[in-house]
């Protein structure tokens, strides 16, 4: 039988007792460097907004900080894509009515103590309602929330002291000539490009293409946003123009 999972208005109910695979928090970037002085302010036991401008590196150092310190199970909800019924019925909490979600959401993470990340908020009154009454809770966000009951960190872009460099070099020159290549090429788009768009730049078929975009993404050079649309973070296109 499974654990007692959350409680609501009508009595307790049962459900999974793992965290389902979709809502655990993704591996951090393999070549992590940096922002020891934010890692430390991240709160065990509290909750901490990480805000910053888009891909200036919040969902990283959340993901890092839940990799190296956080404890105990970890459960990744992410505002922008996942749906919170989804999440529910994921952990087998089926037939909860539109208006218990939030609270049979609070009920499960405070139960199981899950130490939560919520992705991607856009504002204070979409993530208050999810928060538990205590335990460790992780916010990232574009726009500063001013949540009364949490320590705010702004995340600013990283400086490159030589050793983001270093690493980036690590990782380029283990990369295959195709990948290496369209890492040199495509650096020279500004903004975001997509398949066909590095395909016409590298003249190679699409395909290959799309394969070794995806490879530079799991080595972390490359960022993913949206549907097969690409861009890089902006201290790892200058290093890729560099090797032109
Ligand atoms: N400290 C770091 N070390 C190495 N790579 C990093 C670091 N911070 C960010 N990156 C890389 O930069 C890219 C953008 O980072 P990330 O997705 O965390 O940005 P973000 O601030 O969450 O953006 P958004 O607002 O769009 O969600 C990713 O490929 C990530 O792996
Ligand atoms: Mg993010």
């Amino acid at each position: 039988m499974s654990d007692v999972l959350a409680m609501t208005t009508t009595g307790v109910i049962r459900g999974r007792n793992d965290v389902p695979p979709h809502f655990r928090p993704p591996a951090p970037p393999r070549h992590f460097v940096g922002r020891d002085a934010e890692l430390a302010g991240i709160r065990a036991g509290g909750v901490t907004v990480l805000s910053g401008a888009g891909g200036v590196g919040k969902t990283a150092l959340a993901l890092k900080w839940l990799r190296e310190r956080g404890s105990g199970d970890q459960l990744y909800f992410d505002l922008a894509t996942h749906d919170l019924d989804a999440l529910l019925r994921a952990f087998r909490l089926n037939h909860v009515s539109e208006d218990d979600r939030a609270a049979v959401f609070r009920s499960l993470v405070s139960r199981r103590q899950f130490t939560l990340l919520l992705d991607n908020a856009d504002s204070a009154d979409q993530v208050t309602p999810l928060l538990p009454a205590q335990g460790t809770v992780l916010i990232t966000s574009r726009t500063r929330l001013n949540l009364p009951q949490a320590c705010e960190i702004d995340v600013a872009p990283l400086t490159d002291d030589g050793r983001l460099r270093q690493l980036l070099d690590l990782s380029y020159v283990e990369l295959p000539e195709r990948q290496a290549r369209l890492y040199r090429l495509c650096a020279w788009q500004s903004g975001a490009f997509d398949v066909p768009v590095a395909a016409a730049i590298a003249g190679e078929p699409e395909c290959d293409v799309e394969d070794a975009l995806d490879d530079l993404v799991e080595k972390s050079l490359l960022t993913e946003v949206g549907d097969y649309a690409f861009r890089f973070h902006e201290l790892v296109r200058a290093h890729a123009r560099t090797k032109s």
